[in-house]
């Protein structure tokens, strides 16, 4: 399970490494499944979350779509009709099946997904050993697109059974409980940075998504981060100081959804008889007070900046601060899949957990970058057509595999969405 960033062998051809890449991340979306039932994998809680059954299938559409059915002429479709079923938004790839209705289908049933999972498996063996030349170099960055997509997935299985566990009253635990360490809470402590004209996006060595690219300038005045995101302790402050119920920290639209919603803690918390509990992927729990806060909205993030009196970092701040900082962390590799708090404490003068643990929502609208082309053909719909009226989250969580994370990436939700592991860190100027 999670071991797809393990290295390959010396001497491996591209195609062989493509094809350990590609059995290692599918092997990976099979394992996240393998501790669940067939009616955990069909149920869709709310028109945001898909069933598992869905992720599994239309991750193997995507290479049946995109590659298969594109550059393999033996190529045989495994059933037409999943063409239309597993379409998840690509207009140019044709109709498909309603997205709020993914979790009425009964049928194809988890057995038959799995058998598309092998048949599509073994045609892209197929083709990696046997592609001639010219399909093979316009076929592998498209393989190397829908390994990645698969890992987003594999987060959206994870984000989804939660959401589909927590309203089932017997509040089902997709894994163990994870222990629960004591630590002190962290210092609060500021990291500096002077800003300047900088460049933000992806370099151009390795895989990125497009809306990565291109790679600009951007003028930051002087800026403070905070050290470490804000903790679950932190946020109780607000709640107790009424923040949930005084409208002047809060966004227009914030402030009606909070009505509108009923919210008075960040999603998956729950009070009884005057204690705090946690709804985690290990089970209901006691709340930890050091662990950062999660599955909060943007509205949320920044109403609570708000009260504290500081601010969102832009996603060119967190990118330019983050420039440099290993790229390691509680991901999901650690199988611990909730956010820890800081195990060095006090420690401090340095920016800590900006990888992992929690999605932390920028103050940044999620747009092109300038200069930015969609890709032609269907693939151009992949990223580019969201461009609007969402916000932009910087750093992965303890639920994104180890291995698909960069400093540069862009991960994007709507100011309302609460289910994904978002947490925030607070800016200043400096
Ligand atoms: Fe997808």
């Amino acid at each position: 399970m999670f071991d797809s960033a393990a290295p390959l062998p010396d001497g491996c051809t591209d195609r062989q490494i493509a094809l350990a890449k590609f059995d290692a991340v599918r092997g990976d979306t099979e394992a996240l499944a393998a501790n669940l039932t067939p009616e955990d994998q069909s149920i869709q809680s709310m028109p945001d979350v898909s069933p598992t059954k869905w992720h599994l299938a239309h991750t193997t559409w995507f290479f049946e779509t995109f590659i298969l059915s594109r550059f393999d002429p033996d190529y045989r479709l495994f059933d037409p009709a999943f063409r239309f079923l597993f379409n998840s938004y690509y207009e140019a790839a044709g109709p498909r099946h309603p997205r709020p209705q993914r979790g009425l289908l009964s049928r194809p049933t988890v057995d038959i997904v799995g058998a598309y999972r092998d048949h599509i498996g073994a045609g892209m063996a197929r083709f990696v050993e046997r592609a001639p030349e010219p399909a093979w170099q316009e076929a592998a960055p498209l393989i190397e697109l829908g390994l990645h997509h698969e890992q987003q997935h594999q987060e959206l299985i994870l984000m989804d059974i939660k959401h589909v566990f927590s309203i089932n009253p017997l509040l089902p635990a997709y894994q163990a409980p994870h222990p629960q360490i004591a630590v002190p809470m962290a210092a609060s402590g500021w990291i500096d940075f002077i800003g300047g004209l900088v460049e933000i996006g992806h370099r151009g060595d390795g895989f990125a998504f497009d809306n990565e690219t291109p790679r600009h300038k951007v003028w930051l005045d002087p800026f403070r981060l905070a050290a470490h995101p804000v903790t679950c302790g932190e946020f109780l402050d607000f709640i107790e100081a009424g923040g949930y119920q005084k409208p002047e920290y809060w966004l227009s639209d914030g402030w009606a959804a909070v009505r509108a919603e009923g919210w008075e803690a960040p999603l998956y918390w729950r009070r009884e008889d005057g204690v705090w509990t946690i709804f985690t992927l290990g089970g209901l729990r006691r709340l930890n007070l050091a662990e950062p806060v999660c599955h909060v909205s943007f509205f949320e993030a920044d109403a609570y900046a708000k009260w504290a009196g500081k601010r969102l970092p832009t996603e060119a701040e967190w990118e330019v601060a983050a420039e440099g900082v290993p790229v390691s962390g509680n991901f999901a590799d650690r199988r611990h899949l909730h956010p820890d708090p800081d195990h060095e404490g006090g420690a401090s003068g340095t920016l800590r957990q900006m990888f992992g643990d929690v999605w932390e929502w920028t103050a940044s609208p999620y747009i092109s970058y300038p200069r930015f082309r969609a890709p032609a053909g269907a693939i151009g719909e992949y990223n580019g057509k969201f461009m609007c009226n969402q916000m932009v989250l910087r750093g992965g969580a303890a639920v994104t595999p180890a291995g698909h994370l960069r400093a540069t990436y862009r991960n994007f939700f709507p100011p309302s969405a609460r289910w994904a592991f978002a947490g925030l860190r607070l800016a200043e100027d400096g």
